[in-house]
Parts: C-alpha cells; sequence; structure tokens
C-alpha cells in the first residue's frame, strides 16, 4: 500500500526521502515521486516516476533544486482510483504551484468535491483522489495553512493520511490521518512524519502516534498536535524498541528467507512470557475480565490474507480444547453481512499489521454490536489495538516479505495458548492436560530451529527444482491439513505467479479432480493424524488419474514413502499444532520455486504488505 515519508529539519533532504521510500518497498507500490521545497525561489522541485524507486533516482538526473532543499514529502502509490500513470503519482499540486500533498487511502467523495471544484475553474492534472486535496486546501488557504487543513477536514469522508506543505510556509509540514497509520519521527532539529516507523529508522526512534483527526504540525524542533476543535493536546513522546536490523537482510538472500528462519525466534516470544513452567497461561492485556472469558458462548474470528489461514487453523484448537463453536470469516465479507455477534461473544480481529482496512472495519462492527474485540496483532501501537478491547500479541518482529511467514506461525502460536486458557477456564482440558499441551507448545520453536538447521530446506529446494516449470498445483489435505493447503496454494501463487487451487481432500470428487491428468503435481498435506487414512486414499485417486504427489508428512512416517512421488518431511508434533509445522516446509517450497523461475519474492507484483484500503 502507499507509503508516505515527511521531513523538516536542517540536512539537505533528497536523500533521506529516497531513502525512506526505499524503507517503505516493502509495502508494495507502482510508481513514486517526492516534491522538494526549495525556500529560496518559492517552488517544489517535483520529480515523479512509474515503476520503481531506481526509476525515480533515474528521473532526477538533470533535476534542478535537489540539493538544497531541507524541507520534503515523498510517497510510493499503489493504484486504487486512477490508473499506474506519472500523472496519478503523486505528489500531487495546486494549480498555482503553492501547495503540495502525499496521501494514502481514498477519499470517497472525491468526485462530488472534484466536480465542485472543476465548476470553479480548478484543472486537474491527475484521475485521483488525491489530487483534490492540495486544490481544496490552495482555495481556503489565507495565510496558516494549519487554518487551511481544519477547513478542509470536514469536506472529506473516506479514511486517509495525508501530508500538505505551502511554499509560504517552508520548514513546516502539516498531517491528518484517519483510519490510516500515520507517525512522527522526532529528531534533534529535525522531524520525520511518515505512514510507518521503517521509513526514518536509522535516523530516529523517537516516535509520537497522532490519533484519529489530529492535526499535526511539525516544524524543526517542535511538533504540534490539535484536536477537531483546534485545542492543542500532547501526545507522548515513545522510543521505539524495535531492532534496525530487522530491517536488513542478516546475511539471507531475501527477507523471506530470512523470516522464515526467524520463525524459531518468534514462536519462542510469542509464548515466552505467557506459559509458566508451573502449567499457568497469561493473557495479559487481553482486556477482557476471566470470568467474561469463561462464559463466551461463541468466537468469531474475522482476518484477511495469511492471517485468515490462522485463524481457520485455530478454530479446530479452540474447538477441540475449549469447546467453543467457532467461526472463521473473511472480514471484507464479515462486515457486510448481518452481523450477529453480541455481549455473550468473543470476537477476534487477527492482523498482523493491526491495520487492514477491511479488518478493522469488521472488528468496528462487531463491536457496535457489544461484542468483546481482541485484537491479535503484532503491532502493539496500530490501529486495531487502539479500536479493540485488548490485545493479544504476537512478537514476530518486523515482518518485510510481502509474503507474511513467521507472522502466520506466531499468530496460530498466540490462538493455541488462547484455546488452552479458555480450555482450563472451562474445564474441558485438565490440569495435566495444559501441562502436556503447554509443553508441545513449548517444543515447537526448538523443534522448527533443528529442522531449519537440517539438510531440510535442501531436500525442499531438490524436490521444487522438480517442479519449477508446472503451470497449476493443487493443493489437498483435511482435518487441520485444510488450512495448510490454502497458506501452502497462497505462498507459492503469491510469490510464483502459478496458479493454484486448495482444496479439502474430501471434496476433490466434487470437482478439482477434473483438473488432473498425466504428470500433474499435487501437493498433499498429510500429517500423523486421525485422518491420515482417509488422506492415502485420496493419494490413491490423483495418482489413479497420473498425478505426481507431493506429500507433507510428519518425520518417521514410514507409510507415505509408499504413496507419494516426493516428500517433504515436517516436525513431529500432535495433529491438532500440525499447522505450524507442516507450513514450514511449504513456505520453503514455495520461495524455491519463485527463486527457479528467477523473481523478485520480497515484492512480488500487484501485493501489498499492508492492504489499508478496502
Ligand atoms: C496482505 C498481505 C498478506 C497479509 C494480508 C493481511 O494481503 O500481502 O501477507 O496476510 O494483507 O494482513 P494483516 O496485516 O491484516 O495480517
Amino acid at each position: 500500500m502507499c507509503g508516505i515519508i515527511g521531513y523538516v529539519g536542517d540536512r539537505p533532504c533528497y536523500e533521506l526521502i529516497v531513502r525512506g521510500l526505499e524503507r517503505l518497498e516493502y509495502r508494495g507500490y507502482d510508481s513514486a515521486g517526492f516534491a522538494l521545497l526549495d525556500a529560496d525561489n518559492d517552488r517544489y522541485a517535483l520529480v515523479r516516476a512509474v515503476g520503481k524507486l531506481e526509476d525515480l533516482r533515474a528521473a532526477t538526473v538533470g533535476a534542478d533544486g535537489l540539493e538544497g532543499p531541507t524541507t520534503g514529502i515523498g510517497h510510493t502509490r499503489w493504484a486504487t482510483h486512477g490508473k499506474v500513470t506519472l500523472p496519478n503519482a503523486h505528489p500531487h499540486v495546486s494549480n498555482d504551484g503553492r501547495v503540495a500533498v502525499v496521501m494514502n487511502g481514498i477519499i470517497e467523495n472525491y468526485v462530488e468535491l472534484r466536480r465542485r471544484l472543476q465548476d470553479e475553474g480548478v484543472v486537474f492534472a491527475s484521475e485521483t483522489d488525491t489530487e483534490v486535496l492540495p486544490h481544496l486546501l490552495a482555495r481556503h488557504y489565507e495565510g496558516d495553512i494549519v487554518a487551511a487543513v481544519q477547513a478542509v477536514l470536514p469536506q472529506l469522508s473516506g479514511h486517509y493520511a495525508f501530508v500538505a506543505s505551502h511554499t509560504s510556509e517552508p520548514g513546516r509540514l502539516v498531517a491528518v490521518r484517519h483510519e490510516c497509520p500515520l507517525v512522527v519521527g522526532v529528531g534533534v532539529n529535525e522531524m520525520f512524519l511518515a505512514s510507518a516507523i521503517p521509513a526514518f529508522l536509522g535516523e530516529t526512534r523517537e516516535v509520537i502516534y497522532p490519533e484519529n483527526d489530529e492535526i499535526v504540525v511539525v516544524d524543526r524542533d517542535a511538533v504540534h498536535i490539535y484536536d477537531g476543535f483546534g485545542t492543542e493536546v500532547t501526545r507522548p513522546t515513545r522510543t521505539w524498541e524495535g531492532s534496525e536490523e530487522a530491517a536488513e537482510k542478516g546475511g539471507y538472500d531475501t527477507f523471506m528467507l530470512k523470516e522464515i528462519h526467524e520463525q524459531p525466534a518468534a514462536l519462542w516470544d510469542t509464548i515466552g512470557s505467557r506459559l509458566g513452567a508451573d502449567g499457568s497461561i497469561s493473557l495479559d492485556g487481553i482486556g477482557i475480565d476471566d470470568h467474561v472469558l469463561a462464559r463466551v458462548d461463541a468466537v468469531h474470528i474475522v482476518a484477511c490474507g495469511t492471517s485468515y489461514h490462522a485463524g481457520l487453523a485455530g478454530r479446530y484448537l479452540i474447538e477441540d480444547w475449549a469447546r467453543i463453536p467457532v467461526s472463521v470469516e473473511v472480514a471484507s465479507e464479515y462486515r457486510y453481512r448481518t452481523c450477529l455477534a453480541g455481549p455473550g461473544d468473543l470476537v477476534i480481529g487477527i492482523t498482523q499489521s493491526g491495520e487492514t482496512a477491511d479488518t478493522l472495519a469488521a472488528m468496528r462492527v462487531a463491536r457496535e454490536r457489544g461484542a468483546h474485540v481482541v485484537a491479535l496483532t503484532n503491532q502493539t501501537d496500530s490501529q486495531a489495538a487502539r479500536d479493540a478491547n485488548g490485545v493479544l500479541l504476537t512478537r514476530a518482529g518486523l515482518e518485510i516479505g510481502v509474503a507474511a511467514t513467521k507472522t502466520h506461525t506466531a499468530q496460530i502460536m498466540a490462538l493455541a495458548v488462547l484455546a488452552l486458557k479458555l480450555g482450563r477456564m472451562r474445564w474441558s482440558l485438565t490440569e495435566a492436560g495444559v501441562r502436556d499441551l503447554s509443553e508441545e507448545l513449548r517444543r515447537l520453536p526448538d523443534a522448527i530451529e533443528q529442522y531449519l538447521l537440517s539438510s531440510a530446506p535442501a531436500d525442499v529446494a531438490a524436490v521444487a527444482a522438480k517442479y519449477v516449470d508446472k503451470g497449476f498445483f493443487l493443493y489437498l489435505g483435511r482435518h487441520v491439513g485444510v488450512p495448510v493447503c490454502f497458506e501452502g496454494a497462497l505462498k507459492l501463487k503469491e510469490i510464483s505467479y502459478v496458479p493454484t487451487e486448495a482444496y479439502p481432500a474430501g471434496e476433490m470428487k466434487h470437482g478439482p479432480i477434473a483438473l488432473l491428468d498425466e504428470g500433474s503435481p499435487v501437493v498433499v498435506v498429510a500429517p500423523d493424524g486421525h485422518v491420515f487414512d482417509k488422506v492415502i486414499s485420496n493419494i490413491q485417486e490423483v495418482r489413479a488419474r497420473g498425478a505426481r504427489v507431493i506429500a507433507v508428512a510428519t518425520e518417521g512416517n514410514e507409510e507415505i514413502a509408499l504413496h507419494a512421488d516426493d516428500v517433504l518431511w515436517a516436525p513431529r508434533t500432535p495433529a491438532l499444532l500440525s499447522p505450524i509445522t507442516t507450513i514450514v516446509p511449504l513456505q520453503l517450497f514455495a520461495y524455491e520455486i519463485a527463486k527457479g523461475k528467477g523473481l523478485n519474492v520480497d515484492k512480488p507484483r500487484n501485493l501489498a504488505k499492508t492492504v489499508t484500503v478496502e
């Protein structure tokens, strides 16, 4: 999704802005640009380019006025309104050339605003919704950009974060967020504004988090924040504790591979402080009293993408261990259905970023109905965390690869802890049962670490090499294998662009089997467990049609080799926890196929790390 960076300070900011944009690349984008304000000649040096940041740097060759300016705004655009073209790239500038704006999000009533401005004689240069902003601000400007922003805000509907500048006020940026992320980086004689902290990592770790609809004014040596009534408010400055190194690749070829290998640490950190050696379980931060949790009638999980698949895996755990009915739904559907969640229900929004627009909206709908809402997120300071009654935190660290890996397994781990606690509170698990299962959870990080250090990843690479030219993959599984199929198939299609289909194996005969012929690759998730024999029958059925079977099976299973053409091994764990282990070889499998095709796995085409628009 779009990335924003802004700078005011003592230093020439061209490099700071472009470097900030590079640090936001992981969010996904299709064009980029910046505007630097040259105070001496009262105008912007505006450079934009379609494509990657290399294209933007190339576009600066021969451009004037880049060296001096110490105020600037930059943007990576992920197209929503208007095609991927140069005129649609940000920043957008008013007709008089005095106001420049970058924005993330959507202004939903832009058609009406645009028509009104055109009637008043404004000429639009782009098809974007954003462009209404510089024109509106220019029309309301009477010597004070803050007052202009104040006048414009009530006219906007949608969800957005924007940063604006005016040539008459060099050394000042004004920003507002409404349901979209925006943070302030506080430096010494310099300030940053950004859609995410990595944009200014390396320059400062001191961060201010403005609330929705507050007007943020940054000068080189001060930050002022005003509420909707124009009253100044104080927001604390906090030190960001994440490691800077996390934003680098740490010796791996790609962030995705690094993050796959960080799973043991992510899992361990997620359960570390929650599972006591004495069998105690802490849901610290969840914001719901134990006696309320113990009595919930139903659990509803809402999420998107990979987080949704974690929810599907978590359903088996909560239903089995806590005996509570669980529904799992993609947030973009849930938000528009008749919501029947109520005060007796627990609604869990799973979102690693805590900023996915549909998940936030689904959580809001449930809160309005009086349900207890928990954000299962990797970001303590995210919008989801702020909107919910409480937070169930994963401690996976910053994830940069667009295709989620470590946050996914950490989410399932967090759901397992919740399921354990619920099971204990409702007496569906005995004390001894909880102790045994806690022990299994604690064993997982180490088991995955051993796996990743063994020859297994190389074995996966060797299997993947055989299938790199295949044009379609079918993924099949049963029971807990189903969400693993969904996630494995998503990983492959996201980064290798190969079409995949994922199906419950029992449904295969109702359609997907028609896709198979001689040599079709079928990935079958077949961990040890009560449906293993059923899965073997499905393997026979696909092999009878000439398909080649790549099975994902539990280490030490001697039978599987008799039925599969290739086997990807996964560490041994109880069946219900196997989605945490069996997905790892499938992450590696997808990775190897994409690498084999020479693709950029960290930045797959058209995808964004965080989808902050509906
Ligand atoms: C995008 C990302 C996925 C992610 C999904 C949900 O589609 O590319 O990797 O799973 O958003 O993101 P969230 O931050 O809500 O977990």
